[in-house]
């Protein structure tokens, strides 16, 4: 059965001895409570992944935390001024890496055919993608919010093959939901999760369907992870602002290693 997984989206936040102090703080309270069957992503800033990347092996045990980037350039190397390539994501400690958030697909105009030679740079250096989809206000009011998913998905994770698609976790976040203290309600996240499971299941079968991680991000917190990661399609979450707070992202860690 898939494992539920909680990951970190510290965003643009925390100098390095701020994040190390963050990073060992939540890493020392997971020890303690030996949460091993929950996996743990931390998608912090480029410039902490490679420190970070050293008091994580140092702590690391059995517990199944990973270092993830927040995004990643689309070309492999050269003359791109103030881009991050994979390989480097991968070179400085990461194994996971954040791609479509909508974040990037708004500020930095991010599309499907970027999106998908981010995901190539990935999988040449054997790293995970989380990808996100999710709709707009304007959207789920006009009733198009599983049409926008269904077609974010289609032009870019189902473009990859029955073995690729395996190292993808989908993060489904409402556009309206992030950073905005509202998140979906259980019932709404476990509808679109559960058509999210079933695009999957038509076009790769059930067994590769059933692997697949969803996860749920916006607003998600220690107040409402439970009702939320309750749900039978909901996998983990994706959490922004309450990762930044140790005890908080530990206690939706927790939440996680709690619910089926
Ligand atoms: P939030 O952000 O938890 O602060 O809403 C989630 C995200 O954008 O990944």
């Amino acid at each position: 059965m898939r494992k539920n997984i909680v990951i970190a989206n510290w965003k643009m936040n925390t100098l390095l001895e701020e994040g190390m102090i963050l990073f060992e703080e939540s890493l020392r309270l997971l020890k303690e409570a030996k949460l091993m069957d929950t996996e743990v992503v931390f998608c912090v800033p480029y410039t902490h992944l490679f420190a970070l990347g050293g008091s994580l092996n140092e702590t690391h045990d059995d517990l199944e935390v990973y270092l993830g980037a927040q995004d990643c350039s689309a070309n492999t190397h050269g003359a791109f001024t103030g881009e991050v390539s994979a390989a480097q994501v991968a070179d400085a400690g990461a194994s996971f890496v954040i791609i479509g958030h909508s974040e990037r697909r708004k500020y930095h105009n991010e599309q499907s055919p970027i999106l998908i030679n981010k995901i190539d740079e990935c999988f040449a250096n054997l790293l995970n993608v989380i990808y996100c989809v999710g709709e707009t206000s304007e959207q789920r009011q006009a009733g198009k919010h599983k049409e926008t998913v269904k077609k974010q998905l289609e032009e870019v994770a189902f473009i990859y093959n029955d073995n690729e698609i395996q190292n993808f976790i989908i993060a489904y976040e409402p556009v309206w939901a992030i950073g905005s203290q509202t998140p979906a309600t259980p019932d709404d996240a476990e509808e679109m999760h559960a058509f999210i499971r079933t695009l999957l299941i038509n076009r790769y079968g059930n067994e590769i369907a059933e692997r697949i991680q969803i996860i749920y991000g916006g607003s998600c917190t220690s107040n409402n992870a439970a009702t939320i990661m309750a749900m039978p399609n909901v996998d983990g979450g994706l959490i922004g602002g309450a990762s930044l707070l140790a005890e908080e992202f530990f206690a939706i860690i927790q939440t996680a290693a709690l619910v089926p």
